[in-house]
């Protein structure tokens, strides 16, 4: 089976970095990525791209126009294709059975159900998407019902590990790539041919193949083990603020043994994204509807332990501002839920805005990537806030210095690089004393702050000046 036409259905964070670097490595495929949102497509043909990702602009501009297209003719390029990748949103349900728990996968059977509508000709049909364990069972049995005399189709699960910030770099070269697919003759055909694609630039031994049902769930097994490390070492955290441990030097102690590993083990205010808890909620469902209760228990802990992580930070500046934050203006850097992304969803930041709003305080927020009306968008959710309240409390800067200016406090939600190169004296300067700084992600030069004056609190550790002014870790 020769691949030359390639769709992409969901032109979001994943279809159009994914396709555009695709795009990119095969020369000798024409990729087309087809959505549904007018405005979407327009962006990734314009130069204001609709997704922020370091590097993305240079391999879009490379093959745009060439052999990569982006379109709303989605019937058309369904048609020509004869690989078609489903790379749609798949959120938590907000409604009837598995509401806040299972996977919405209305937008994956409706891309199913196009595809079978339209097509004329067999394709291999490739979720993209992460989805339930079984969820391809799914896609093939609506394909199947409906499909046209002499049209066939193999389905396969190709799970994207990229993460947002570093999509580029994790898709040039990843540390696997993962391909699950019937293990028939037609499937084995299958997964050689989009094996073929990746071989344009990842070597075959990083190309993983196994069945349909393994593949579904090494994807949700991998977020679940990755959000389990960050909720694990968070709640280090919290023994660590109680006991005079410092969560860096626990942090280093165990990620030096090669069996745990040093990387995803840095304590903050919780993990943000799309994914980690809306996968790992999945996977507690998942558990559940399989009647295992225990391991339901088990995963449904780390999100537990996520919200536990923002509501104790977001208490701890209200505790250390005197117990009251009512109109206090309070300067809240970073919006996105990581550095290197404008993406907002589930940022930890809303979380501790949200807390801290609810105590009546004046927030004002610097992001240098997310724009004005997503974070209004986002604070005005009704889970959140609502629009009078925001009109009184919120401002949005877009100078870090005019955020600080006046406030009583500061507080580091992102962990972008900049905040760790502003003049803290001149901010220190304009704020009300005492000046608080609470470090959400231990990234700021703590010593040189209490240096200035600034009353410092970050996650796992607690500061005092001595009377050297050296820093130390508090004694209980
Ligand atoms: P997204 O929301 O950014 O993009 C999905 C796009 O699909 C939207 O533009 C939407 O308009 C379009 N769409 C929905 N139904 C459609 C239809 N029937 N026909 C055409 N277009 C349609 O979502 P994102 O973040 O790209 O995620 C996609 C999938 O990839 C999800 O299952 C997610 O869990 C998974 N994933 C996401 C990662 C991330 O970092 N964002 C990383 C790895 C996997």
């Amino acid at each position: 089976m020769k691949i030359t036409k390639i769709c992409c259905i969901g032109a979001g964070y994943v279809g159009g970095p994914s396709c555009a670097v695709i795009a990119h490595k095969c020369p000798d495929v024409t990729v087309t990525v087809v959505d549904l949102s007018q405005e979407r497509i327009d962006q990734w043909n314009s130069d204001n791209l609709p997704i922020f990702e370091p590097g993305l602009e240079e391999v879009v501009k490379s093959c745009r126009g060439k052999n990569l297209f982006f379109s709303t003719e989605i019937d058309k390029t369904i048609i020509e294709a004869e690989l078609i990748i489903i790379s749609v949103n798949t959120p938590t349900k907000t409604y009837g059975l598995g509401k806040g728990r299972a996977a919405d996968l209305k937008y994956i059977e409706s891309a199913a159900r196009k595809i079978a509508e339209v097509s004329t000709s067999s394709k291999v049909v490739v979720e993209k998407s992460t989805v339930p364990v079984k969820a391809a069972e799914s896609v093939n049995n609506i394909l199947s019902a409906n499909h046209k005399h002499g049209v066939r189709y193999q389905v396969l699960s190709n799970p994207e590990f990229l993460a947002e910030g570093t999509a580029i770099s994790d898709l040039l070269f990843p540390d696997r790539v993962l391909i699950g697919g019937p293990q028939t003759p037609e499937g084995r055909e299958a997964i050689d041919a989009l094996s073929w694609v990746y071989q344009h630039w990842i070597p075959m031994e990083k190309i993983i193949t196994m069945n349909t049902w393994s593949s579904e769930l090494s994807k949700l097994a991998a977020n679940a083990f990755l959000a389990q490390r960050i909720s694990s070492i968070n709640a280090m955290s919290a023994i660590c603020e109680a006991t005079g441990a410092d969560v860096s030097e626990v942090s280093h102690a165990i990620g030096t043994d090669t069996r745990i590993g040093a990387r995803f083990l840095q304590a903050s205010i919780g993990f943000g994204g799309s994914c980690f808890q809306k996968d790992v909620l999945n996977l507690v469902y998942l558990s559940e509807c399989l009647n295992l209760p225990e391991v339901a228990a088990y995963w449904q802990q780390v999100i537990e332990m996520n919200e536990y992580q923002k509501r104790r930070f977001a208490n701890r500046i209200i505790s250390a501002l005197f117990n009251t934050v009512a109109n206090k203006k309070i300067a809240i850097f970073g919006f996105a839920f990581k550095k290197d992304t404008a993406d907002t969803r589930e940022t930890p930041s809303l979380y501790i805005c949200k807390y801290l709003m609810e105590e009546a305080a004046l927030v004002s927020i610097y992001d240098p990537k997310v724009d004005h009306k997503q974070i209004v968008s986002d604070l005005t959710d009704p889970a959140v806030s609502d629009k009078e309240t925001v009109d009184k409390l919120v401002t949005i800067t877009t100078d870090p210095y005019e955020a600080a200016k006046g406030a009583h406090a500061i507080v580091i939600c992102t962990e972008w690089d900049e905040f760790k190169t502003y003049n803290y004296q001149r901010i220190y300067d304009s704020m009300l004393k005492p000046a608080f700084i609470f470090d959400g992600r231990m990234i700021l030069d703590h010593q040189s702050l209490l240096e200035l004056g600034y009353h410092v609190e970050t996650v796992g550790r607690r500061l005092v000046r001595n009377s050297v002014n050296r820093l130390q870790a508090m004694p209980k």
